[in-house]
């Protein structure tokens, strides 16, 4: 007998929301299950922040279902409310609310009592790295920190499901490292994540599932196809060549490298050349480089050309032409 489905902690079915004559989403279903990270990924104007206000609960759908822990906003919506952490795109200014003041009354506004919420917004502060701020007026804020600000607004009231909009755009380097952490950290302790970005190098680390969305419509991601790209760059475009004439491998010329497509001379020994090859993954990767060393290639580097999220994104916008 099957299993039944694990519950979901946000269920979202068949949404739809116009703008007057403009349709931004058509028909969007999706479902994050409690501890996963599932990334939101679509070209500008596909429907990420209207689909992601319609599940925050801040936009009404024109039709179709939302639950979350089996709750619809209809039925349920404080509870709901809740339940659900938002943190927007850009943020507006407090006019002169402390860091520590925004985040308490944000904690008010979801019925925390004062001490709980003070001492939850201290902590949260320490976590984004703005306890040096917690008095400042949050006005002062650089839109890097504003953002993180953002974040701990978001979780001011520890909601089990968590919905971030672009969270790393305005963030430094740290700041990104810090933020794919929390998030993995969250996940762990049970919180369901989803998270938009146009990053898709970095949602690739940080995320276990994708929804793609394109024109307001939801996708799965697709089957992952059976062969990738990857770069090789060889110490001698010569050998390399000539083994894989040997073994029937098609190299193609790595449009981004000189050498390698032929519009730059290849000037003996240290003038690397990179090519992009289709392998099957990790283990075909592994023979390659066995077979090549032996045959004498010296390759000095192998890595995929971008990640799976970044080859499925472009392979199905190449569908859709
Ligand atoms: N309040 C609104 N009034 C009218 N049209 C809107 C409104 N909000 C969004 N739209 C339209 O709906 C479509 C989807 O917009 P949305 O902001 O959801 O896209 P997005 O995927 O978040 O884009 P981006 O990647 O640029 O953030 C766009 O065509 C947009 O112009
Ligand atoms: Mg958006």
């Amino acid at each position: 007998m099957a299993l039944p489905p694990p519950p979901a902690a946000l269920q979202a079915t068949s949404l739809r929301r116009a703008f007057g004559p403009v349709v931004a989403v058509t028909d969007a279903s999706l479902h994050l299950a409690p501890g996963s990270i599932t990334a939101l990924v679509g070209p500008n104007g596909s429907g990420k922040t209207t689909l992601l206000l319609m599940l925050a609960g801040l936009l009404s759908p024109d039709s179709g279902d939302i639950r979350i822990h089996g709750m619809s906003y209809a039925e349920h919506g404080p509870d709901a409310r809740r339940l659900v952490g938002w943190m927007p795109d850009a943020f507006g200014t407090w006019d002169s609310l402390t860091c520590v003041e925004v985040l308490t009354t944000f904690g008010a506004a979801y019925r925390l009592p004062a001490d709980v919420a003070r001492d939850r917004a201290r902590g949260l502060l320490r976590t984004v790295h703005l306890e040096e701020f917690a008095d400042a007026p949050a006005h002062v804020l650089s839109r890097g920190q504003k953002q993180r600000l953002g974040l701990a607004r978001a979780l001011i009231h520890a909601p089990g499901v968590l919905l971030l909009d672009e969270p790393a755009s305005g963030l430094d380097p740290r700041s990104r490292v810090d933020l794919r952490h929390l998030v993995r950290s969250l996940a762990d302790a049970g919180v369901a994540v989803l998270v938009s970005s146009h990053v898709l190098s970095e949602l690739e680390e940080m995320v276990d599932d994708a929804v793609f969305i394109n024109r307001g419509q939801t996708h799965l991601a697709p089957a992952v196809s059976p062969s990738w790209q990857w770069r090789i760059t060889v110490l001698d475009p010569g050998p390399l060549h000539a083994w894989a004439a040997t073994v029937g491998l098609p190299l193609a010329p790595d449009p981004d490298d000189p050498v390698a497509a032929g519009t730059a001379p290849f000037a003996g020994d240290l003038r690397p050349a990179t090519f992009l090859v289709h392998l099957g993954g990790e283990a075909a990767a592994a023979a390659l480089v066995r077979d090549a060393v032996t045959a004498g290639v010296a390759i000095s580097r192998l890595s995929p050309a971008a990640g799976r999220l970044e080859q499925t994104y472009l392979a199905m916008e190449t569908e859709r032409r």
